[in-house]
Parts: C-alpha cells; sequence; structure tokens
C-alpha cells in the first residue's frame, strides 16, 4: 500500500530546543538563575539558528519533504513594543530556503518559549497578554502567507498544565502521570489560539489550525469515569476551540491509564522509553481517529508531532513503522490524514530532561555539533520517497 499522493513525511523542530542562545526567553531566564545546575541549560542547543541550512540539505539527502520548526517570539520582539526585522528576516529565510529545496515547511508561531518581557509582567494571566501575544502573530503573519501550514500554538493544552507542574514542583508533590490543565490557564490558552487565528488569516495565511498533545488513553477496571473527565478537559475542551480552524496537528506519543481515582503509573511489565513513557505506537493512530471522530470530520488531520526517545535506534524505527502502519489503516478507513511529521529532527534539548532523552533521527555531537543521521532517518526518508511503507 502507499500512501495518498502528495502524502508529507519529515520531521519536527522548535526554536528553544535547537537554536541555542535564546537569551530573551523566559526558559532562558529560568534556566540561567543563579544556582541552576549547568547541565540543564540549553545554551548553544544545537545551533540551528546557524546551521539551518546545512540541517535542511542534510534532510533532502536523507530523502525527507517536509521540514516543521517554529519561529522564536523572544528573538522577534526582545523588548516589549520592539519587533526585530533582521529576526523576520531570518525566518522568512528559513521558509524560502525550504521551498527552494522542494521541502513543505510546517511552521510554529507559538512552542513554549515566551519573551522574558512578557513572563515578567506575569505571563499568560496578566492583562493584556493575548492582546500582545496577538500583536505579535499579526507581526510575523506578512512571512507566512504562502506556508501551506501553520501552527498557532504548539500544545495549548499542555501549555495550561506547565503550571499545575510549576505549583507541584514548589510544594514538592511528586509528579506521577499527566496532571489535568489548570482551569485558570485554559481561557487564555484557548483565547490565546482564537486571537491568533484571527491575525494570521487577517493577514492572509492561507491554512490555520493548532497542535494538541493526545494520548491513546486506556480505562483499567473502575477507571471509565476518570478516563472520560481527563479526556474531556485535556483534549475535548481544545478540539472544542478548533471550531472554524483549517486543520488539526495531532501529536501523540504514550497511552494513559486511568483507574477509580485517576490517572495510574505506566503498566510495570511494560518497555518504557527514556521518559519513562510506556512504548505505545498505537498512541498516535488512536489519537488521530479521535481528533478526526470529535471533531465530526470536518478538517484534516496533520501527525506534527510522534517519536520515542531512545537509545535503541531499531526501537525507534519498530515503533515509527507500527504508527505509521495503524495510520496507513486510517487513511483506508476514510480519515484525511494528509502527513506525518516525526519528532523530533535530531536530538535536542528536551525541556526538564535537557540533553538526556534522545528523540531524535539525527544524533549530534555536543561539542563539535556534527550531525550523524542514525538508521532511522535513512529509513524514513526512504519511507518518504517511496511514499510507502518500506523494509
Ligand atoms: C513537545 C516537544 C517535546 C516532545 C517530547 C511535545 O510535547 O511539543 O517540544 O520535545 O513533546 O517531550
Amino acid at each position: 500500500m502507499t500512501f495518498p499522493t502528495e502524502f508529507l513525511v519529515g520531521a519536527a523542530t522548535a526554536a528553544h530546543q535547537n537554536e541555542g542562545n535564546n537569551v530573551n526567553s523566559g526558559h532562558w531566564y529560568q534556566e540561567n538563575l543563579p544556582g541552576r545546575p549547568a547541565e540543564l541549560r540549553s545554551g548553544d542547543a544545537v545551533d540551528m539558528y546557524h546551521r539551518w541550512e546545512a540541517d535542511l540539505d542534510l534532510l533532502v539527502e536523507l530523502g525527507l519533504n517536509t521540514f516543521r520548526f517554529s519561529l522564536e517570539w523572544s528573538r522577534i520582539e526582545p523588548s516589549e513594543g520592539f519587533f526585530s526585522r533582521a529576526e523576520i528576516a531570518h525566518y522568512r529565510a528559513m521558509i524560502e530556503g525550504c521551498f527552494a529545496r522542494g521541502v513543505t515547511p510546517v511552521v510554529t508561531v507559538l512552542h513554549f518559549s515566551l519573551p522574558q518581557w512578557f513572563e515578567a509582567r506575569g505571563g499568560w494571566l496578566a492583562e493584556g497578554a493575548v492582546e500582545l501575544f496577538e500583536r505579535y502573530v499579526a507581526a510575523v503573519a506578512p512571512i507566512l502567507t504562502d506556508v501551506p501550514w501553520v501552527v498557532t500554538i504548539n500544545e495549548p493544552n499542555l501549555m495550561a498544565i506547565v503550571p499545575v507542574f510549576e505549583k507541584m514542583i514548589a510544594a514538592g508533590i511528586p509528579i506521577r502521570g499527566l496532571p489535568m490543565p489548570d482551569p485558570e490557564y485554559v481561557p487564555s490558552a484557548i483565547a490565546a489560539h482564537r486571537a491568533a487565528v484571527r491575525a494570521l488569516r487577517a493577514g492572509g495565511v492561507p491554512r490555520v489550525g493548532l497542535s494538541l498533545a493526545m494520548h491513546d488513553f486506556i480505562a483499567e477496571p473502575g477507571g471509565e469515569a476518570a478516563l472520560q473527565a481527563h479526556r474531556a478537559a485535556a483534549e475535548d475542551q481544545f478540539l472544542d476551540a478548533t471550531e472554524g480552524d483549517d486543520f488539526v496537528g495531532v501529536q501523540a506519543y504514550t497511552n494513559l491509564r486511568f483507574g477509580p481515582e485517576g490517572v495510574l503509573p505506566p503498566a510495570e511489565d511494560a518497555e518504557k522509553t527514556i521518559v519513562g513513557w510506556e512504548f505505545w505506537p498505537n498512541a498516535v493512530v488512536t489519537a488521530v481517529r479521535h481528533a478526526w471522530e470529535y471533531t465530526g470530520g470536518r478538517m484534516p488531520v496533520l501527525v506534527t508531532e510522534n517519536g520515542i526517545a531512545t537509545a535503541d535506534d531499531s526501537r525507534r524505527i519498530a515503533y515509527t513503522r507500527a504508527a505509521l502502519t495503524g495510520l496507513e489503516g486510517l487513511i483506508a478507513e476514510g480519515v484525511d490524514l494528509r502527513g506525518y511529521v516525526h519528532w523530533t529532527y535530531m536530538d535536542n534539548f528536551e525541556w526538564m530532561g535537557a540533553f538526556g532523552p534522545t528523540f531524535g533521527l539525527v544524533a549530534v555531537d555536543r561539542e563539535t555539533f556534527v550531525r550523524t543521521p542514525k538508521p532511522s532517518a535513512r529509513w524514513l526518508g526512504r519511507v518518504a520517497a517511496a511514499n510507502a511503507i518500506v523494509d
């Protein structure tokens, strides 16, 4: 079986995790507070800010046809109200670099990292936060008018969970499983997405959507009600917020198990990835199905992230092959799935795990920045080139 013509197969990145030296971002500020361990800093990341041309050349050489990357708000608006023409031109050059190589760009306007000045004035809950975000989005819309896939916000549903994590860490409460989004943050996350859609549409951007962190939900005995409540809060209210969008981006990695009290830890005997998640290729299949069915099939779906953190690259291939096989089945059933973008292009800065969890198709030498494709990169490139799952 082959994928539909023009099915996209590529790899995803995000600015803070790859560019390096995002010195005006809130993440940078936090990472560099006195006393923070040096090994948990993003630092140079993988220096993609300077190496993006060679990185695009390598992507093409591998056979991949799609590249997802994000714009860094803290570079474009490093201080409130100053929009850097030079940085906007930098991202425009990346978009043109994709087109020049026949690569489809998928551009994310906000992938977690916020300018420190925005954090300092109170972040998403402060008065005028959504309006400030909308002004930034309006400033970048002119460079996105020919980009076929524009993601407003990466995982606004996870963005609304991060404050819960922060409160738990501050209170010394151990994090087990994924908490529900903070209800205080949900309205801002949704309003920010809607504002971004408005600004992008007003700027002439053709196809706009968000991407969501999704799971394969599994009810253990007595866990059905907890499952339903969690899915409604973590996924469905955000799928409701896609009303009027042009596509939905699905990101899924693993399952979430539920008992009568809520989320359970991963099954003890299951294979785990470096970040402790169950090896669960079906996650993305169930997630795409849920996004498609819940939204009544009113818009196409794009897998904007899927992958595993592993040191054993053969498990990455096995996982990805199984995920793609399941997705192929969904397409055969009539789901309008337009592509598969793997997380992630190269081993990069994995937020709280720093450089430990290796999700990449390509390894990076941390001293020299030399890139070395893993067998999974070559394999996925051959899938892209053949437009079919290959051996
Ligand atoms: C995020 C990525 C992250 C990945 C793996 C997704 O939730 O969008 O930035 O690296 O998960 O943890």
